[in-house]
C-alpha cells in the first residue's frame, strides 16, 4: 500500500469504537521518508478537532523541545499516534482499541523505514518496546527493534504536569541529538 491509499483507508477507519466519537482521524504528520520518528499515544481534544498530532499544549511544548536540537516537524521528522482517534475524555487506549489500530502504524513505520523511534510516554514504550516497560527507570534507554533503534521519553503532557522531569527529558533528546548526528544519514537538523 502506498501513503496516498493508506491514508485515504484509515481516514475511514471503523475497525475499533473511537469512530463513533472523533471529529477527525489524526493520521500522523511530517517528512515522509523521515529518519527519525515520534509515536504518541493518541489523540488529544485539538489533535481531534485539528486532525493533526500532538497540536495542543503538549504538542507546543514538545515542538520547542525539539526545536533546540534541530529538529522541526515539517522539515526532518515525522509523528503520529498508537491510536488514531481521540479516547473520549482523554482516557488511555484500551488494549483493544491499541490492538485495532496498530495495523496503520505498523503500516507507516514501514512506509518510513526511520532509523531511530521515539516513544512519546509510557504508552507507546509499553506497545513498541515491551510489555513491563518502566518509563522512570528506563527512558533514554535505546533497545533494538529491528532495523531501528527505539527509545522512549515522559510524554510532554507528563512535562506540563511535572516540570521537575524536563532536565531529565532535557538529557534524553542530547542523547537522541547525538544518535542523529550517528546514525543518520541524510537528517539535517536546523538550529
Ligand atoms: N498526546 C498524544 O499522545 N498524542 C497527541 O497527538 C496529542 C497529545
Ligand atoms: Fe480505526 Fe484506529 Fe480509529 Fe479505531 S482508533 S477507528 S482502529 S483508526
Amino acid at each position: 500500500m502506498g501513503w496516498e491509499e493508506l491514508e485515504k483507508n484509515c481516514r475511514e477507519c471503523k475497525k475499533c469504537a473511537l469512530w463513533e466519537t472523533r471529529h477527525n482521524v489524526v493520521f500522523g504528520e511530517g517528512v515522509k521518508d523521515a529518519e527519525v520518528m515520534f509515536i504518541g499515544e493518541g489523540p488529544g481534544e485539538n489533535e481531534d478537532l485539528q486532525g493533526k498530532p500532538f497540536v495542543g499544549r503538549a504538542g507546543k511544548l514538545l515542538d520547542d523541545m525539539l526545536k533546540i536540537i534541530g529538529l522541526e516537524r515539517d522539515k526532518n521528522y515525522y509523528i503520529t499516534n498508537i491510536v488514531k482517534c481521540r479516547p473520549p475524555h482523554n482516557r488511555d487506549p484500551l488494549n483493544t482499541e491499541q490492538d485495532a489500530c496498530m495495523d496503520w502504524l505498523t503500516e507507516q513505520i514501514a512506509l518510513i523505514k526511520p532509523k531511530l523511534i521515539v516513544c512519546l510516554g509510557r504508552i507507546a514504550a509499553k506497545v513498541l518496546i515491551k510489555d513491563n516497560f518502566k518509563i522512570t527507570a528506563e527512558h533514554g534507554v535505546w533497545f533494538d527493534r529491528g532495523d531501528a533503534k527505539i527509545m522512549a521519553i515522559y510524554h510532554p503532557a507528563a512535562l506540563l504536569r511535572d516540570p521537575g522531569k524536563r532536565p531529565e527529558t532535557f538529557c534524553d533528546l542530547k542523547e537522541l541529538e547525538r544518535a542523529i548526528k550517528e546514525t543518520c544519514t541524510h537528517t539535517v537538523l536546523y538550529y
